[in-house]
Order: structure tokens, then sequence, then C-alpha cells
């Protein structure tokens, strides 16, 4: 009984409710057709006009967020379904390393390829992939050389589309080129071909003999150990007369340095899902994916550039990367006992070794005071302290996330005129601050 009331209440209702739209769409029309066009005073149509632009930007910025919201997810559930499709046991290719070439127009890319060749010991532990960008077809052709000569892998990055961007980032559409050919490259080493690990190198590097031995012997410690997650040829103050000639040096760095670097499969997985649109390097030096973990690097690098033309270089390359010193000696770093890079070893020993150097100024350092000793500090306690002493003794100056360049725990270590010279905070530091840029 009740219910026959209620839908017949409904009813009534929905009839009142049509009556009432169809007397106002009446009296609307009515309205509109009998009132005659007024001039309007211009401040408001002014007004007007602005406000219905407002209005039509509003609605194409609503439309372009939609987008992005739509591509977002589009992407989010791509990687998604890669992920669950990823079959994280291992593959048959454990102890194989290979070596994933970046390329894009430079026909150059035969110079580092034949200085890889010269030294590869094996060309099965260690195959070479180039994964080419840019559809450069002369550099294509160099490439292919090598597949037929050298049985090389040439990877041919599909996706050559333009990446529009608004105008203040119009500027930076090569990083965002160059973040996407990583992203896809990395994919094709570590999730479609199934690599455990691989050394990531560009086509403008040239390396020592011993970058294979190198990266052989460094291997098994980054697999070991769960604070690392990377191993780089290179040091950013790796200038000639900043190193010393022991060529057999190693290091923890909590700075990624790139510039020929191995990474294993699992920290792919994990990077894959946020890999950013531009600036790869320092995304991952943010403590957000570094997570507090550490590289090994030399003392004297294993790779040098020569390419001058690139997206970044340029300035750079002339202010600082020809001055880089390429080891030229064969160490047998696998035939070497290299335990005192464990972390617990290491941390105890370097912090020791680096507090225990007499403390000078960075004037006294300059004029060479106190020449008996072989090893001295210099120490810092502000960013700007940091910028001064780096400027006076001639290392690199800046920081990314807080951390200084070729830094662990705050101390960077290099030579300067014939002295090992530790640029240290003050030994009760507890961190990095991410505000020093
Ligand atoms: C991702 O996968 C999980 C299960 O594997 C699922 O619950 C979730 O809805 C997926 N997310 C998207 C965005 O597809
Ligand atoms: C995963 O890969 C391994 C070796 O590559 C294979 O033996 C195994 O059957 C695969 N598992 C699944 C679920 O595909
Ligand atoms: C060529 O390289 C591929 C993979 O890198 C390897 O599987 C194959 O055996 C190589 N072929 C020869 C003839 O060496």
């Amino acid at each position: 009984m009740s219910r026959l009331i209620s839908l017949r209440f409904k009813k009534i209702h929905l009839v009142l409710l049509f009556g009432c739209v169809f007397l106002v769409w009446n009296f609307i029309t009515f309205y509109t057709l009998s009132s005659k066009p007024r001039p309007m005073n211009t401040d408001k149509e002014i007004q007007l006009v602005n406000q219905l632009q407002a209005l039509e930007k509003a609605m194409s910025k609503q439309a372009e967020d939609n987008r992005k919201i739509l591509s977002g997810l589009q992407h989010l559930k791509d990687t998604n379904s890669t992920n669950s499709n990823m079959n994280l046991t291992n593959s048959n290719k454990e102890g194989v390393l290979p070596i994933l070439m970046i390329a894009c127009d430079r026909t150059s890319v035969s110079r580092a390829l034949d200085k890889l060749l010269e030294y590869r010991p094996s060309a099965s532990k260690f195959p070479i992939i180039v994964s080419q960008d840019c559809g450069h077809a002369e550099t294509a052709e160099v490439i292919h050389k090598y597949v037929v000569s050298h049985n090389i892998t040439h990877l041919k990055q599909p996706d050559l589309s333009n990446i529009n961007l608004a105008w203040p980032q119009k500027k930076f559409v090569g990083y965002y080129k160059i973040s996407r050919h990583y992203k896809w490259a990395l994919d094709q080493i570590f999730v479609t071909m199934k690599y455990m690990a691989a050394i990531i190198v560009e086509d403008d590097l040239d390396v020592s003999p011993d970058f294979f031995e190198y990266f052989s012997a460094t291997y098994p410690i980054l697999q070991s150990d769960p604070n690392l997650w990377c191993v780089s040829a290179w040091n950013d103050n790796g200038k000639e007369g900043m190193v010393s000639d022991e060529a057999e040096l190693l290091y923890r760095t909590d700075f990624f340095p790139g510039l020929g670097w191995m990474i294993e499969r699992k920290l792919w997985l994990e990077l894959r899902n946020t890999w950013p649109e531009a600036f790869w390097d320092d995304w991952m030096r943010h403590p957000a994916q570094r997570k507090g973990r550490e590289c090994i690097r030399p003392e004297i690098c294993r790779t040098s550039t020569f390419g001058r033309k690139g997206v970044s270089k340029g300035l750079y390359f002339d202010k600082h990367l020809k001055y880089i010193k390429l080891n030229t000696v064969f160490v047998p770093f696998t035939k070497i006992d290299l335990s005192y890079l464990e972390k617990n070893k290491y941390d105890a020993t370097f912090t020791k070794m680096v507090y225990s150097a007499p403390l000078l100024s960075p004037e006294e350092v300059r004029n060479g005071a106190q020449p008996t000793s072989s090893v001295v500090r210099v120490e810092y306690t502000t960013k700007d302290s940091f910028k001064r002493i780096a400027a006076l003794l001639g290392i690199m100056d800046d920081f990314k996330a807080g951390v200084p360049r070729a830094a662990y725990r705050g101390v960077v270590s290099f030579m300067f005129r014939g002295r090992r010279v530790f640029l240290t905070p003050p030994s009760s530091w507890s961190g990095y601050d991410t505000s020093w840029t």
C-alpha cells in the first residue's frame, strides 16, 4: 500500500518538474526573442570577452589535464602488466655482462666500438648491443658494419616521434628524447632479453685496457652488497694531476657518476616504474631513488669522453671533460683482493684514515705547508665554504641532491701538488643537506 502511494508521489513529482522546466524554457525563449539587442557598454563587452577567453583557456587546460591523466593511467597499466608478466626467475644469462651502447646520430660511434672491441676479452661474456635512437641513416650504416664484422646487436628505438613541450620546457626536448631512449633500451636489455646485469656506455666514450676486467671483478661485490646500486668507471675529479698513480685504487661513493656504469636487472625493474620524462641522471641522484645506496668508482677513470657534440656537453667538455685522465695500464682486478670495499671494513678504515690526517687550511694546502705530511685534511662546514675551497683547490664545486661529486660520507678525496687531500665535513657529520645545490 505505502509503496503504491510513494510511486504515485514520484509520478506527480516528475510531472511537476517537467512542467516547471517547460515554463522556464518558454519564459527564456520569450524574453530572448522580445528583447531588442541593446548596445552594450564597451567596458562590459571587454569584460565579457575576457571572461569568455578565460573560460576557453580553462576548458582547454582541463582537456589537456584530462589527456595527461589518461596517458598517465595508460602508462601505469602498461608498466603494471609488464611487471606482472615479468619472469623474475634467473635466466640462463648469469655471468654475462652485455655492454649497452646508447647511440644517436654520431658516426664516431665507430671510435667507441673499436676501443671496446680492442680490449674485449670474450665476445660471449660481453656481448655488445648498440641501441640507436634518432633514425640517423649514416650512423645506422656505420653500426651495421659492426653487426656484420663483429656480431654486435643493433637495436633501433622505434618511437622517433616528436615530444611536444610547452614553451619553458621546449628547449629541453633533447633531454626528453634521451630519457625516452634509455627507458626503451634498458627495457630491451632487462625485460626482453632478461640479462641479469649490464654495463651502460655512450657513443662518445673511450675505454681503458682494463675496462672489462674492472667490471668483471666488481660485479660479485655489486651482487652481494645491498648498499651498492652501481659500479661506475668514472671519477668526477679524475683530471690529470688530481689523481694519484695508484691505478688499482677503488672507492665507494654516494654520488651516481654515470659515464660507463653497471647495474643489475633488479634495480632496473625498480627504477623503470617511475622513470622520469627527462634528466634521468639527476633524478637517479635524488634521495627518493638513491635511497642511501652507493656506487664503486675508481681513482683513475676507466672511460673518457671524446664527444664535444651532444645535448649537454659543449662548454662542460671544454671546461672539465677534456682534462680527464683515462687509465692506461691493465690492472688485474679479478686477481686482487677487493674485500676492503665491503661496507663494514671500508667505512671504519676510510673514516679513520680521513680524520686522522692533519687538518690544514685550504691556503696552507695551496702553499705546500707541512711538506712532510703526504695526506692532509681540509674541512668545510657550509655549502659556501665547500664551494670556496673547491675553487681554490680545483675540484668540482657542484652538488646534486646535496652530494658533492665523488663524495663519500661528505668526503671528497683528490690529489693536490702530489699529496692526498681529503676535503671533509666535521667528524660529527650526520648526512647530506639536500638544500645544498
Ligand atoms: C595493477 O595490478 C594489480 C594486480 O596485479 C591490480 O590490482 C591493479 O588494479 C593494477 N593497476 C592498474 C592501474 O592497472
Ligand atoms: C621463467 O623462466 C625460467 C627460465 O628462464 C623458466 O624455466 C620458467 O619456466 C619460467 N616461468 C614462467 C612462469 O614462465
Ligand atoms: C652472435 O651473438 C649472439 C648474441 O650476442 C650469440 O648468441 C651468437 O652465438 C653469436 N654468433 C656467433 C657466430 O658468434
